[in-house]
């Protein structure tokens, strides 16, 4: 277990999606990649603490047949369910702490906006590195995005795992060659800035 379930169960029982500070209307950086990598409709996409996040309706609206989304709240699982009514059922849905998930499938593309910065410690780091590197297909990518150095320390509350182009490199260089690393600001719905590093990798 590597953090808080209660805590993120509550945050999904008590908060409308635009009370959250990641909150987006439409995830345009991740979909950039997707594009940037040219996935076909049919390839297996995971969004790994996707949360409620609009990541899958911009997938499903674009074809994708093979959507994942992994979560540590069912909270979060059920309003994204709600949310998409009667395509919630084209989803395979994990509800999950990534840290003790053992994928069934392999993927071509593993997502993660701001769940991988809520490891702070060597071993469940370790582990996530670990199971990206045995679900993800060869010639697979990996897309991570976390706040920068000159991000916020604290996200939800809790105390996260800034990054930088060479740190992040660093946890995936033994499987994955990195591609390309970029920082944006987003802006919260309560009008703040946030400062993300996105970096994207290729299985070797
Ligand atoms: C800051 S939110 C980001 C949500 C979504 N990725 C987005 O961009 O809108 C962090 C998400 O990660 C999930 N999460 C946190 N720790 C997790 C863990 N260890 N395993 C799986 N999900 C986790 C939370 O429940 C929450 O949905």
């Amino acid at each position: 277990m590597s953090t808080n379930k209660t805590h993120w169960e509550n945050v999904f029982a008590t908060k409308a999606e635009t009370e959250v500070s990641w909150f987006q209307v439409y995830p345009t950086t991740s979909m950039e990649f997707v594009e940037l990598f040219n996935m076909p409709l049919d390839a297996n996409i995971i969004d790994v603490g996707g949360g409620d996040s609009h990541f899958v309706d911009a997938l499903l609206s674009k074809g994708y047949t093979n959507v994942h989304v992994l979560d540590i709240s069912a909270n979060a699982i059920q309003k994204a369910q709600q949310r998409l009514g009667e395509n919630a059922s084209k989803v395979i849905w994990i509800v999950s702490d990534i840290v003790d998930y053992v994928p069934t499938v392999k993927f071509d593309f593993w997502h993660d906006r701001a769940a991988f910065h809520f490891l702070t410690n060597a071993d469940n780091v370790y582990k996530y590195v670990a199971t990206a590197e045995t679900a993800i297909n060869p010639n697979g990518y990996l897309i991570l995005g976390t706040f920068s150095e000159n991000g916020p320390e604290k996200c939800s509350g809790l105390t996260i795992q800034q990054y930088n182009e060479t740190s992040m490199s660093a946890r995936f260089e033994v499987a994955f060659n990195r591609i390309k690393c970029i920082t944006e600001n987003h802006t919260t719905p309560f009008n703040t800035v946030q400062n993300f590093l996105f970096c994207s990798f290729q299985k070797k």
